[in-house]
């Protein structure tokens, strides 16, 4: 493996494991919201980003089952390090993640993509249920029919739900003992302030007694940084350009995608990692009801993912609801897994 150095503290002792594990019927049940509207909202949320003055998409659009394939293909690449980090953590401290959480929760993935962090971890964790939750949902259900088989016992469930602008869980996910899990540092695609505003919507979904598995990539060097979001075999450009044909399904757009070239870098001072697509010529692009003329070197905003101080990232959950009870760390290469629980 590679160089790891791991380390776990306890931040206060969280109670002891609550065993209410009764045998659930294994279950698969797939829903998604109100699919014509979704598009609808989609396709204004497009055209709204695509005219403002900086130009910008949504990095939610990044998702489609190209782009989920892709980003499968960015966790493999050796310059990004948050997955396999966040993975040597679960693995390294699985059981003492397990005792933080509590067994016979209901288990809420948000952005489970295809499924693989949450499956890891259900040996030890014991869900009760699992709900996955993700925009891509063919890509989803595809996945849960996978796992469903190896784990018979757990009741699962697919959301094909786009969480960002809110989270409504359907009355089929039981109130009690919800804990979301929200791997990967996806955090990082809000702003700070957004950030509270999500957390505080988990907070309010989730009930006095449940919980938060958060994965939250820290502050580290640039040149890692840069690197990981510009990567030698180019997988991540071809990530960022897959959002132009993405678009053009949605939006009926035309960009040519040859025009684009894909920029990311680490930005120190509002200290967010930024994706970008820019204009290697004048580019035009239409679509229904509206247009705009890209010059040469004109970018698009893809994507911000911030990177976190431990210190910021504890009083962000605490502003939000949550109390941290545990911290997993990678210290050479820095990425948190914490466990809170909803302040009562
Ligand atoms: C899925 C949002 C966590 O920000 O690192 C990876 C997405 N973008 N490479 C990240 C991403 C470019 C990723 N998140």
């Amino acid at each position: 493996m590679i160089n790891l150095m791991l380390t776990s503290c306890t931040i206060e002792r969280g109670a002891a494991a609550r065993c209410a594990e009764a045998p659930v019927p294994a279950q698969v049940r797939t829903q998604v919201q109100d699919p014509a509207h979704a598009h609808v909202q989609a396709a204004a949320e497009l055209a709204d980003g695509l005219g403002a003055h900086q130009a910008r998409i949504s990095p939610k659009f990044l998702y489609d089952a190209l782009g989920s394939t892709l980003f499968e293909a960015i966790c493999a690449l050796p310059e990004y390090y948050p997955t396999r980090t966040e993975a040597a953590l679960f693995e390294r401290f699985g059981a003492e993640i397990a005792r933080a959480c509590g067994a016979g929760t209901t288990l809420i993935d948000l952005g489970a993509g295809n499924c693989a962090k949450a499956a890891s971890l259900f040996p030890r964790l014991r869900p009760a249920r699992y709900v996955a939750v993700d925009i891509s949902v063919d890509f989803l259900t595809e996945a849960l029919a996978r796992l469903r088989g190896r784990f018979p016992h757990i009741a699962m469930e697919a959301l094909g739900l786009d969480f960002s602008n809110g989270l409504a869980l359907p009355d089929s996910v039981p109130a009690e003992r919800r804990l979301f899990f929200y791997p990967g540092s996806s955090l990082g695609n809000f702003t700070p302030p957004e950030a509270r505003a999500f957390l505080l919507r988990l907070r309010n979904e989730c009930g006095p007694d449940g919980g938060l598995l958060i994965g939250i990539d820290l502050v580290k060097d640039k040149a890692t940084l840069d690197a990981a979001y510009d990567d030698a075999l180019g997988v991540t450009a071809a990530f960022n350009l897959n959002i132009l044909r993405h678009a053009n399904h949605l939006l009926g757009a035309d960009f040519d995608v040859r025009g684009w070239r894909h920029v990311a870098f680490y930005n120190e001072a509002p200290g967010r990692v930024e994706m970008h697509l820019e204009a290697r010529t004048p580019q035009r692009v239409r679509w229904p009801g509206g247009g705009r003329d890209f010059a040469a070197g004109e970018r698009i905003h893809t994507e911000n993912s911030y990177k976190y101080r431990q210190a910021d990232a504890i009083a962000l959950l605490e502003q939000s609801g949550f109390e941290t009870t545990r911290i997993w760390l990678d210290a050479r290469c820095p990425f948190a897994v914490i466990h809170a629980q909803a302040i009562r």
